[in-house]
């Protein structure tokens, strides 16, 4: 019998995550369905109880709906309990399970797609949203040094403090960032989304430098800054998108799937 799972958003009617998962069940022969279901916004809970009778054994949970997916699963990956936001969902009959793939994802497409080692990095992860609390306990794991930098300082100070024990963890605005360089700088804010640049001084990449931008689906104005002052290696967020999906398909299947063709396959779009 083909297993049903679905993403959960609002709104949906753009997520790749269908194509993404359709293209992981064929490669590895799994026997799954996979759909975009929008849920509405007071109706998260509702939607997740009927997938559950109607016998889903899981599901991904976007935006608006990661903190209540976190308030409502039974059980929490430590990663997930670390981001406070869960994007993955496995039913049983007793439990929901509830985790977190979107800083693995991150971590593995910079290591495995982009080449680029974190161990002893020094990472300059912008913004203090739940996009940034996704990926710290991931980036600290890989053995990178953090400097948080937020508009708004006193939510990077809150970021810093619920992972101080975790790793090496420091923080700035952006006008402290001036006659520092970094690693790694990655762009965990919502800025792309409006072509607004965060206030980044030059001088900002060491050489071999990589620029990475969450947000996928055109050159935001932070890659575009990034490629004009120096960094060896620009990346957009569609690695990451797959990653994520790849790590949730792992979580459900047990199986992992490649993932190179399919980040090609959606660039090709
Ligand atoms: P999400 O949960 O999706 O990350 P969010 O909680 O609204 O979204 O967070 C958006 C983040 O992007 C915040 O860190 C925000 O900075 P402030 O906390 O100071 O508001 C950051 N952000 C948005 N636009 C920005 C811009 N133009 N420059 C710098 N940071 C920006």
């Amino acid at each position: 019998m083909t297993d049903k799972y679905a993403v959960i958003g609002n709104p949906i009617s753009h997520s790749k995550s269908p194509l993404i998962h359709r293209l992981f069940a064929e490669q590895t022969g799994q026997d799954i369905s996979y759909e975009a279901i929008e849920a509405p916004l007071n109706g998260f809970a509702a939607t997740i109880g009927r997938l559950r009778d109607e016998g889903y054994q899981g599901c991904n949970v976007t935006i608006p709906f990661k903190f209540e997916a976190f308030k409502l699963a039974t059980q929490l990956a430590e990663r997930a309990r670390a981001a406070q936001a869960v994007n993955t969902l496995k039913f049983d009959s007793e439990t929901i399970a509830g985790d977190n793939t979107d800083g693995a994802g991150l971590v593995r497409d910079i290591l495995e797609n982009q080449g680029f080692p974190l161990e002893g990095c020094r990472v300059l992860l912008m913004g203090a949203g739940g996009a940034a609390y996704g990926v710290v306990l991931p980036l600290l794991a890989a053995g990178a040094s953090l400097m948080l930098v937020n508009r708004t300082v006193e939510k990077a100070q809150q970021l810093g403090a619920a992972f101080a024990a975790r790793g090496q963890i420091n923080i700035c605005s952006y006008a402290g960032i001036n006659g520092q360089s970094f690693d790694c700088v990655i762009n965990a804010t919502s800025s792309g989304l409006k072509d607004e640049l965060p206030p980044l001084p030059d001088g900002l990449f060491k050489p071999g430098a990589l620029a990475y931008d969450m947000m996928y689906g055109r050159e935001t104005p932070f890659m575009a800054f990034a490629r004009k002052r120096g960094a060896a290696i620009v990346a957009d967020g569609l690695g990451m998108l797959v990653e994520q999906a790849a790590e949730a398909f792992y979580l459900w299947r047990g199986v992992r799937p490649q993932t190179r063709s399919v980040i090609a396959a959606l660039r090709d779009r």
